[in-house]
């Protein structure tokens, strides 16, 4: 069953129609959703199944306590990490034993980008000039612009960036950028972290490998919201990592997932190389030698218990499969997403805010981003009162001169529903007009806001 066309003027009773439309809306009752919270944050840390806490149960009572050091076979910890990643691959169109599961998206980043560097010589291929710029965006994560300073800084590679992807034509900059002779790798966030903006990985992609140029894809804010398709047939990617706590619902701190493309996995190195990244890693050899395939991308021990929960949350996105999978969760998200900016645009234009997310669907994401103009009420205290009343975005404050506070709604298509897009858009509504009444900042901002 497709789900209709979104109403241009939301309204309660056309939310409901689609939400009764909606062939995923059964699969909500997995989830462990606070009554009457509207939460709208499964873009920064995914809601809780109801299937984690009797999994991590037995890991820690049967397998941990009754088990202890013999589940390393009998329970199968040993290969935990495959399986969650096998589950995972299909999502970002890998396929099995290509994606594996392992530390955290910023140490991730750093083992691929490292072995792009390593890999990028050949990559341009004989004859052809040095290459030893890392081409990305401004806008990119924190996280994934340090940890690429500090490997440019440590190999002699330069950073060059073009200006944030907003839907405004900076895409062309990028795909003009790959072509200069000096670039050697292209590493991006897919869906951006502030503004909701999807690149055009096939584009880019490529434009990429026609230029002799590796990328290297953060999919944080794409697996399990976004179609991806990371072997395609004419545009491939060269390595991607990704969140394990988001839309993949894993909880707090869960591991990250790492794939690298087959062609090319046993090619290079990554460089942490630890034990457990070891050909034989029960032949306690003197010497480093690494796996065949993904499993060198392992470094050491895997945290079983996290790993646990993070299987019950990709099981839970993958029960997705029989209502149509990505393909339906991307359709309504979209519709979700679509449904809040109509439901809260005049609102939020009259109080100065500013539509961050591109309105095209070919270029939107899972999350709305209303960017606060200089009149527009204090962001931060916006939020707060949206919380305290119960609906859970965040706030992104502005990086730099001419760069918005964010106010994030995240749409997380497996368990959100119209309905909710459509009473955060009126909460919104009712919070900026009190804020511009009443005026005044929100008290003492937080560690994490
Ligand atoms: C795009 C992106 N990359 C990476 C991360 C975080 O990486 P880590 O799990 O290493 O903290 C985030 C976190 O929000 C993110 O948005």
């Amino acid at each position: 069953m497709a789900m209709p066309q979104p109403d241009p003027e939301p309204t309660l009773p056309s939310c409901r129609a689609l939400d009764a439309a909606d062939p995923l809306a059964p699969l909500r009752a997995q989830f462990e959703l606070p009554p009457g919270l509207i939460y709208l944050d499964g873009n920064s840390l995914g809601a809780l199944p109801k299937a984690a806490a009797p999994q991590v149960q037995h890991a820690l009572q049967q397998e941990w306590g009754r088990g202890l050091i013999r589940s390393w076979n009998d329970a199968g910890w040993i290969h935990r990490a495959q399986a969650v990643g096998d589950a995972i691959a299909p999502l970002v169109g890998a396929g099995p034993g290509e994606l594996t599961v392992a530390d955290s998206t910023s140490i991730n980043l750093h083992k691929v980008l490292w072995a792009a560097m390593a890999l990028a010589p050949q990559r341009a291929g004989a004859g052809s000039p040095r290459r030893r710029v890392l081409l990305t965006e401004r806008d990119n994560f924190p996280t994934d612009r340090y940890i690429a300073q500090g490997l440019c800084d440590l190999l002699g590679w330069t950073i060059r960036e073009v200006e944030p992807w907003g839907g405004q034509g900076a895409e062309g900059e990028l795909l003009a950028a790959l072509t200069e002779p000096d670039v050697g790798i292209l590493m991006l966030t897919h869906v951006n972290y502030r503004s909701g903006a999807l690149h055009d990985m096939a584009a880019l992609n490529r434009t990429a490998r026609a230029a002799g140029v590796l990328t290297v894809w953060d999919l944080a804010h794409s697996a399990g919201a976004v179609p991806v398709n990371l072997k395609q047939a004419d545009a491939p990617a060269d390595f991607a990592v990704g969140c394990g706590y988001k839309y993949l619902n894993g909880g707090p701190g869960a591991p990250a997932f790492v794939w690298v493309h087959p062609a090319h996995v046993d090619a290079v190195e990554q460089p942490l190389r630890g034990w457990l990244g070891h050909a034989a890693p029960f032949a306690f050899d003197a010497t480093y030698r690494p796996a065949s395939g993904i499993a060198r991308y392992t470094c050491g021990t895997p945290p079983i218990l996290s790993l646990t929960a993070l299987h019950a949350g990709v099981q839970t996105l993958r029960a997705a499969d029989a209502a149509g999978g990505m393909a339906a969760l991307r359709a309504k998200s979209l519709s979700l997403t679509r449904t809040f900016i109509d439901a809260s645009r005049g609102a939020a234009q009259a109080h100065d805010l500013h539509l961050t997310t591109p309105e095209n669907d070919a270029q939107r994401g899972s999350q709305v981003s209303w960017g606060c103009g200089p009149t527009a009420p204090d962001g931060y205290a916006v939020m707060c009162a949206l919380v305290s009343r119960g609906v859970v975005g965040d706030f992104r404050a502005g990086p730099g001169p001419g760069q918005p506070d964010i106010l994030r709604f995240g749409f997380a298509p497996l368990y959100n529903t119209h309905e909710e897009a459509w009473r955060a858009a009126q909460a919104l509504a009712e919070e900026l007009a009190r804020a511009a009444r009443h005026g005044g900042a929100a008290a003492v901002r937080p560690a994490v806001t």
